[in-house]
């Protein structure tokens, strides 16, 4: 399974942007798995979750910043994200790189792509950008 940056998933919000684009690339580390060893596995899953936790930050504090209204059901979505990505640990501690590994992780990381990136992200950058834009209407 290949992935790649796509236009649809740009939120306009530069910091953002950057970030994903960060974590595509790490996912599409991560949808191919089998020429590599437990160990190069382990450590890729620890970085991607370390790119995802610094980014689930960075999104919360913007969040808060501009009152986002859906930022508790948001941060719930990270949360339970975070949740999945502690579930692929202990699988792979316990079972190694397995068929079910690989696939879960695909399943995982492609729904959290088309879902949470192009839906969730996108809908509250639109709110953010749109709060910006007032303002900076109101501060001239
Ligand atoms: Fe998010
Ligand atoms: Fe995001």
């Amino acid at each position: 399974m290949k992935i790649r940056w796509e236009k649809s998933f740009t939120t306009g919000i530069k910091e953002i942007d950057d970030q994903h684009k960060e974590i595509v690339l790490l996912m599409g580390k991560c949808l191919n798995l089998d020429k590599l060893g437990k160990s190069e596995i382990r450590q890729l899953m620890k970085r991607a979750e370390k790119h995802f936790v610094r980014h689930f930050e960075t999104e919360e504090k913007i969040m808060k910043q501009y009152c986002y209204f859906h930022l508790r059901a948001h941060t719930a979505q990270h949360k339970k994200f975070k949740k999945e990505l502690n579930d692929l640990r202990e699988i792979l501690e316990s079972e190694g790189a397995s068929l079910r590994f690989s696939m879960l992780v695909g399943l995982v990381m492609s729904e959290w792509l088309t879902d949470h990136f192009r839906k969730e992200d996108g809908d509250f950058s639109v709110f953010i950008l749109k709060r910006k834009g007032s303002a900076e209407v109101l501060n001239n």
